[in-house]
């Protein structure tokens, strides 16, 4: 019998982990970075090679790692795992090309990417205008494809969930006329969770009414809660940060000590999403031509009032036209460019990966 990885104490587990993530591919790993769910540590590797570094993400060990947990916080990696391979085809999704096992605990593998839409929100100076409109853009494709593909929502779509590459170290351009920000959306551990576990939370800020409430979602819904996060993380993009509930989302959440307990509590974002698009009207002077309108709707607190995801995409591109007409042209030949290339959605070696692990757990 094998110890499980959770068994060992926090120096000795790290130890193991770097140790086998290393021994496989060489490099040198370092981490772990926390979120709620996983832990993610990161290999770096010689120049010259490439990748030059990727990301490994596991269960979380202080939120799994007791036996009475550990099947939950497995299942949640195979989980992730299943959904991102259904749409690894998109160029506009984070995908995961390996899978390794560490006394027993799963490592997803992912190229390391240079930051996440957080990092963007939070240095208004480092992307235009532009940039923002061409970065949701991507976004909204990538959700757009993935529910052609059987993901009805996301569910978690949060700027911290959204990673990106960034082009101009690629050697593209800063005064080239398109993308300068290779989006790629991340963290499908909660995507379906609303029809697969009958769990309809995301997180907090971006959750719309109808999350906050443990009643069943109707099944055949699809997206209109990604329409709801999208209407936030729009706002947060062109308002440099601020959340429509009229503070700087990174100031109060996630929460930790020293912020007042107000934000600390669901009720607070519970009520907010209730009238969420209140306050939009008020600052709309703010926000690009076109979009006031887009945000409003999209914060609707009745789903049925939401735009679809083509008609987000749609307006999107409208404006973004209205502004810059040039970055507009040069988009679209990109990302009809990125959108051909992938036209293939067989990856057979990955099938059976994911099937024989599938085994190997249902008999644990
Ligand atoms: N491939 C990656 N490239 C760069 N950073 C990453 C990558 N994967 C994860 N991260 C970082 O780790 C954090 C947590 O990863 P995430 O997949 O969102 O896990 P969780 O389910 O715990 O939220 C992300 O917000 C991001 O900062
Ligand atoms: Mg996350």
């Amino acid at each position: 019998m094998i110890t499980p990885l959770y068994e060992f104490d926090e120096e000795t587990r790290q130890q193991i982990i770097k140790m086998h993530l290393e021994m496989q591919r060489g490099g040198n790993a370092t981490g772990p970075i926390e979120g709620a769910y996983g832990e993610v540590y990161s290999i770096y590797f010689p120049e010259g090679t490439f990748p030059r570094q990727i990301a490994a993400k596991c269960p979380r060990v202080r939120r799994f790692g007791t036996p009475e947990n550990a099947r939950l916080g497995v299942e949640q990696v195979l989980h992730e795992l299943e959904k991102t391979h259904a749409i690894f085809m998109v160029p506009w999704v984070n995908r995961f090309f390996d899978v390794q096992f560490i006394h027993g605990w799963p490592f997803i593998l992912s190229r390391y990417r240079d930051g996440s839409l957080e990092d963007l929100i939070a240095n208004p100076l480092g992307w235009s205008v532009s940039d923002r409109f061409a970065s949701l853009i991507q976004i909204v494709r990538a959700l757009r494809l993935a529910q052609e593909r059987g993901i009805a929502a996301h569910q978690d779509l949060k700027p911290s969930n959204v990673f990106f590459d960034d082009l101009r170290r690629k050697g593209v351009p800063r005064e080239s006329k398109g993308m300068h920000f290779h989006m790629l959306v991340g963290d499908f551990g909660l995507a379906n969770a609303f029809r697969d576990f009958g769990r309809n939370s995301g997180s907090r800020p971006y959750m719309a009414p109808e999350q906050f409430s443990t009643s069943p979602i109707d099944p055949r819904a699809t997206a209109s809660f990604d329409v709801f996060a999208l209407g936030v993380i729009a706002f947060e993009s062109f308002m440099d940060g601020q959340h429509p509930i009229g503070v700087t989302t990174r100031d109060v959440w996630p929460w930790r000590q020293g912020i007042p307990q107000k934000w600390n509590r669901e009720s607070t974002w519970r009520d907010w999403a209730n009238r969420a698009n209140e306050a939009v009207l008020s600052t709309s002077s703010e926000l690009p031509h076109g979009i006031v309108e887009l945000i409003y709707t999209s914060l609707s607190p009745d789903s049925a009032g939401r735009p679809s995801l083509s008609d987000f995409e749609d307006q999107l591109w409208r404006s973004l036209n209205r502004i810059d007409t040039d970055t507009c042209a040069g988009l679209r030949m990109q990302v009809e460019y990125w959108e051909s290339l992938s036209s293939s959605d067989e990856w057979p070696h990955m099938d059976a990966k994911l099937a024989r692990m599938r085994k190997f757990y249902a008999t644990l």
